[in-house]
């Protein structure tokens, strides 16, 4: 027998319409960042003092997701780092995203242990963890004067889960620049004033990317991705176009892009054609509900199976009859009346459904008619398992 995995690389090398995929992957960080020169620049500026031995000031930065605020951020790191090389400062950049590391603790733990130091993931107390971070920075235990400078991407996640206690320690401790990066203008509402006095940042906003800056953007990735004339000429103006629809999101322009490809190689084409960016649009869509639904609590998806078997029956959705169907799904293991409002809130606040409250007449009150936003055979394809 020929081995499988060597036909399947034939196979796939056959089909010549990728050079290197990487670059279309959300973690590459390309060599340069069209229309973010500016915003770079203006981190330069700040960090630049440490190259004169001084600790930069705190900057924050704001933006609608793929607004390149990660890559301009990572970018700059590497830069400082690079400039840094032959100077007689010691300089380090931690990047940090808030998702892996959710609490203060987590986040002073990585970095003493990036600094050297050994503590332990657990059972320090908050205190004493906060102590030995401060020591390692007070002693300069390397010989010349650190300067640390963290990185918190997504903010906002941290300082809702566990308050601004990292923001606290960071600012009262010496030597230190946090650059913070958000996706709400408001995440401030989670710093208390004592703890926004001492940040004094300077902000720096990211504007979404208009369709011809993405086009830019999508150039420079497909010449590294794709090989030469395999790209209709209205793909990347499609994917810009359909992207600057979406909040100027560059994630999604090249997730359009890379998901096209994939459906010229499923296609055996040998090239992108337009029709495969709009037969795109639908995958990731598709597999934007999907990741949704199967990632529901078991309870929700027994709600929204009801949902959908309503809909299938061309029923009037009200509260009362999806808890009959609901309860039917369950078989004896199902939550209260009150409790189904909340999941259909949620329900809501996820896109899937929509809800509208209607006057039934005098005196007959008010109803809420639920409706599904989502098609059913979607939910239908990965909700088998609460529905047999
Ligand atoms: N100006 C640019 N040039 C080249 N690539 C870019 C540019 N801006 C963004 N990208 C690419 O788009 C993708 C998304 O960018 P990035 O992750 O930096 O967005 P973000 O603002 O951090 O989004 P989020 O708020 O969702 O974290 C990445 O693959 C990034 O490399
Ligand atoms: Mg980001």
């Amino acid at each position: 027998m020929t081995n499988i995995f060597e036909d399947l690389q034939e196979e796939s090398v056959g089909v010549s319409i990728f050079k290197d995929k990487k670059p279309l992957d959300h973690r590459f960080l390309p060599e340069n960042l069209p229309h973010r020169k500016k915003q770079i620049t203006e981190i330069a500026k700040h960090w630049i003092e440490a190259l004169n031995g001084n600790t930069p000031s705190n900057i924050t930065i704001y933006g609608k997701t793929g607004t390149g605020k990660t890559a301009a951020a990572k970018f700059a790191k590497e830069q400082l780092i690079e400039a840094s090389r032959d100077k007689n400062v010691f300089i380090k950049v931690e990047y940090i995203r808030c998702t892996d590391f959710t609490t203060e603790y987590q986040v002073l733990t990585y970095l003493c242990q990036r600094l050297g130091r050994d503590v332990p993931n657990r059972g320090w107390t908050k205190g004493e963890i906060v102590n030995t971070f401060r020591d390692i920075l007070r002693r300069n235990a390397f010989g010349r004067n650190l300067i640390l400078i963290v990185i918190l991407d997504e903010i906002d996640i941290l300082l809702e889960k566990d308050g601004d206690g990292i923001l606290y320690t960071l600012t009262r401790t010496d030597n230190i620049a946090i650059l913070s990066i958000s996706n709400y203008l408001d995440f401030k509402q989670f710093i208390k004033p004592r703890v926004a006095s001492s940040l004094r940042d300077k902000e720096i906003v990211f504007p979404p990317y208009d369709a011809e800056q993405l086009a830019d953007i999508l150039h420079e990735r497909s010449e590294l991705a794709f090989e030469e004339n395999t790209l209709e000429e209205s793909v990347i103006p499609l994917c810009s176009a359909m992207a600057a629809k979406e909040e100027g999101d560059a994630r999604y322009a090249l997730d359009l892009l890379e998901n096209a490809g994939d459906i010229a190689v499923e296609e055996g084409s040998e090239i992108v054609k337009g029709k495969y960016v709009r037969q795109a649009k639908d995958v990731i869509e598709y597999n934007k509900v999907k990741d949704v639904i199967i990632t529901l609590p078991t309870q929700q998806q027994r709600v929204l199976a009801a949902i959908m078997k309503l809909t299938q029956d061309n029923e009037e959705i009200t509260s009362g009859k999806l808890f009959e169907v609901y309860k039917d799904i369950s078989k004896g293991d199902s939550v209260t009346y009150r409790r189904i409002f909340d999941f259909i809130n949620e329900l809501e606040m996820l896109g899937i459904i929509s809800t509208n409250t209607i006057s039934r007449g005098r005196g007959k009150g008010r109803t809420n008619i639920i409706k599904l936003q989502t098609d059913s055979k979607l939910i239908q394809d990965n909700l088998s398992a609460v529905l047999y």
